[in-house]
């Protein structure tokens, strides 16, 4: 019973899509001794080091090695937690995650702990220098822009292949023509097709080491005309990685954005394809608490939809107090006024904004919810002009 508890706990630790405190920690600490063993391998293979400097950083990467062992034995161990396995016995869980890919990478990272217990406490520098390739995989696992990356080329694969395509098209051209054209006066760099090919690599990418050139004045030409050529292809993957990028980053933010407005109810009755209207539109905000968001006597130029949190109105003594699924701001927007009230957070908040523009063509292309917005606007007016009356 103890054992399952402390099982349970260890994998709370370890679990990395927790935000508890200990876990979150815990993370950091890894990424820390990642970056310690990194530099420790990095260190031992700098020539001239003093022989108890290199002693002391092949000690610190056998100590990074056998820690991260010992971390793949606990991630084994606390597998039967994760709920993706509760259908598993203890072993076939354990197995599943030792196949997963997170399973593998942390294998391969412990790979060098391995080689430490085989080869004794120390390693020679150059051969310990291929931890930090392991090494760096595991660092890639901490990084949440890793999986975007992944994404956009997984998403753009034909654009790319296409890219790709043209490139070695471009490469091969340019690697015969220059080697006719070159292949008499430099038979050591142009005499054949493949050794003119290192030629066409450096020029195509517009790298120009300079260690080949053409000498010919059509070789020139045709060095001039593939430089061109590359410039071109590179800005051609530049631009499909770039609207790759953008698409995903909308996709995510709208999936986002989504999540949030069904937490606000006064969306609940509008139909989905007018909520995806709705949705790309809106922008996310989080404030903390005592803030203002509007201030009395401002222009309006956005409303705001409460998806957490608690805000206070206040117009003179009276305080009208906000929360979870109410919105704000929408009157400066109707009436073509200044802001009618203070409007303070009293605790930490997040809201989605729609702008006054976007506001106003959803009048048009939503009628009923901007008519249910009105309602409550002029119920709230005649509260505030009873009040003052
Ligand atoms: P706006 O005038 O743009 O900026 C201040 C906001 O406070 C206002 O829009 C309303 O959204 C809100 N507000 C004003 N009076 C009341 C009230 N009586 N009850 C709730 N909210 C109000």
């Amino acid at each position: 019973m103890t054992d399952l508890t402390l099982r349970t706990r260890i994998y709370g630790l370890l679990d990395r899509t927790s935000q508890r405190y200990g876990a979150r920690r815990l993370r950091v600490l890894e990424i820390l001794m990642i970056l310690i063993g990194i530099s420790s391998v990095g260190a031992g293979t700098v020539e001239g080091l003093a022989p108890t400097a290199l002693a002391a950083a092949a000690s610190v990467t056998g100590f990074v090695a056998i820690v991260f062992f010992i971390e793949y034995l606990a991630r084994i161990w606390v597998a039967p937690e994760n709920p993706l396995f509760h259908a598993l016995t203890d072993a076939r869980s354990r197995l599943r995650w030792v196949m997963t890919a997170g399973g593998v990478i942390d294998l391969v990272a412990v790979i060098p702990a391995l080689a430490v217990a085989s080869g004794g406490a120390r390693l020679g520098a150059e051969s310990a220098s291929v931890f930090v390739l392991l090494w760096v995989l595991k660092l890639a696992r901490h990084t949440p822009g890793v999986g975007l990356i992944t994404r956009v080329f997984h998403n753009e694969r034909s654009p790319l292949v296409a890219a790709a395509a043209l490139f070695v098209m471009v490469l091969f051209s340019a690697a015969t023509i220059a080697h006719w054209l070159e292949g008499e006066r430099q038979p050591e760099h142009f005499g054949s097709i493949p050794s003119s090919l290192w030629w066409a690599v450096v020029t195509l990418t517009t790298t120009g080491y300079g260690d080949v050139v053409p000498l010919t004045p059509m070789g020139r030409v045709i060095g001039g005309l593939v430089m061109l050529c590359g410039i071109c292809v590179m800005a051609l993957v530049a631009g499909i990685l770039a609207t790759g990028f953008a698409a995903e980053v909308r996709r995510r933010e709208f999936v986002r954005i989504w999540d949030l407005v069904a937490c606000v109810p006064f969306f609940a009755e509008v139909g989905a394809v007018a909520i995806s209207d709705i949705v790309v539109r809106l922008r996310t905000r989080s404030y903390p608490a005592d803030t203002t968001v509007i201030r009395k006597g401002a222009a309006g130029d956005s409303m705001f939809f409460i998806v957490t949190g608690e805000v206070e109105v206040r117009i003179g003594e009276r305080k009208t107090a906000l929360r979870d699924g109410d919105f704000f701001g929408e009157m400066a927007l109707l009436d073509r006024k200044p802001r009618s009230a203070d409007v303070v957070t009293l605790t930490p908040c997040t809201v989605l904004v729609l702008d006054v523009a976007d506001f106003y063509q959803l009048a048009g292309q939503q009628p009923t919810l901007i008519a249910a917005i009105e309602t409550e606007a002029k119920r709230r007016r005649s509260n505030n002009h009873s009040t003052n009356t």
